[in-house]
C-alpha cells in the first residue's frame, strides 16, 4: 500500500474540498428547511437580495471551515485530534450544502471567490495546527464561538419572511455551540485576545466582500 507524504495528503485534500464546494447532492443530512417541510414564502425582490447575499456570506464561513479543519487535521500531532477535527470538517459539510441549496432556490450565487476563500483558510489552518494541538482545538472552538455569533447576528437581520434561511441558520448556530464544547473539552485552550482580534477582523473583511461577490 502506498504511503502518503504530507504534500499527498494537502493535494488530495484540496482536490477533494474544492469539489466539495460544487455540488450539494452529497449531504449526509437534508436541510432542517425541508425536513420541517417549510413552504417558500413570496419574499420582494429586496428581501430576496438580502437574504441570498446573507446566505452567500454564511456558505463562504462554511467553505472556510472545511478549509481550516482540513489544514488543522493535516498538521495535527495527534491522531485523536486529527480524528476529531475530520469529523468537525465532516459535519460542516450539512452545512455547506444546507447553504449552497437555499442561495440556489433565492436565484443567486456563491462567491464567485470560493477557491480563494478555501486556499487562504487551508494555510491559516496548517499554521494553527503547527502550534500544537491544544491551540489547535482552542482556535477550532474560538472560531465556533465566532461563527455562533455571527448567525445570531444573521437571525436578526433576516427578512422575517424568509423562514426557509431561518431553519437553516438556526440548527446551524445550535450545531457551532456543541462544536465549541467538543473543542474545548477536548483540551483546547483559549486563545490570545490579539488573535481573536484578528481572527474577527479576517472574518468581517471576508463578510463585506462576500455580501457583494
Ligand atoms: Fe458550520
Ligand atoms: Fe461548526
Amino acid at each position: 500500500m502506498r504511503n502518503y507524504s504530507l504534500w499527498d495528503h494537502l493535494i488530495l485534500h484540496i482536490d477533494g474540498a474544492l469539489s466539495s464546494i460544487q455540488p450539494y447532492s452529497t449531504s449526509t443530512r437534508p436541510s432542517p428547511a425541508d425536513i420541517l417541510a417549510i413552504e417558500e414564502d413570496d419574499l420582494n425582490k429586496k428581501q430576496r437580495q438580502l437574504s441570498g447575499s446573507l446566505m452567500r456570506i454564511n456558505h463562504v464561513g462554511e467553505v472556510c471551515a472545511q478549509a481550516l479543519y482540513t489544514g488543522q487535521a493535516l498538521t495535527a500531532r495527534s491522531k485523536e485530534t486529527q480524528h476529531k477535527l475530520k469529523k468537525a470538517a465532516k459535519e460542516e459539510v450539512d452545512h455547506l450544502n444546507w447553504c449552497q441549496q437555499r442561495i440556489h432556490q433565492l436565484d443567486t450565487h456563491v462567491s464567485y471567490l470560493n477557491s480563494f476563500w478555501y486556499l487562504s483558510s487551508l494555510l491559516i489552518g496548517l499554521t494553527a495546527g503547527l502550534w500544537g494541538d491544544k491551540v489547535s482545538l482552542g482556535f477550532l472552538a474560538e472560531t465556533e464561538h465566532q461563527v455562533e455569533r455571527h448567525l445570531h447576528k444573521h437571525l436578526q437581520r433576516l427578512p422575517l419572511q424568509d423562514k426557509k434561511s431561518r431553519a437553516i441558520l438556526e440548527q446551524m448556530r445550535k450545531e457551532e455551540i456543541e462544536h465549541a464544547l467538543t473543542a474545548e473539552d477536548a483540551g483546547g485552550i483559549p486563545l490570545p485576545i490579539v488573535i481573536q482580534w484578528s481572527m474577527q477582523g479576517l472574518a468581517k473583511l471576508m463578510t463585506i466582500v462576500a455580501y457583494r461577490i
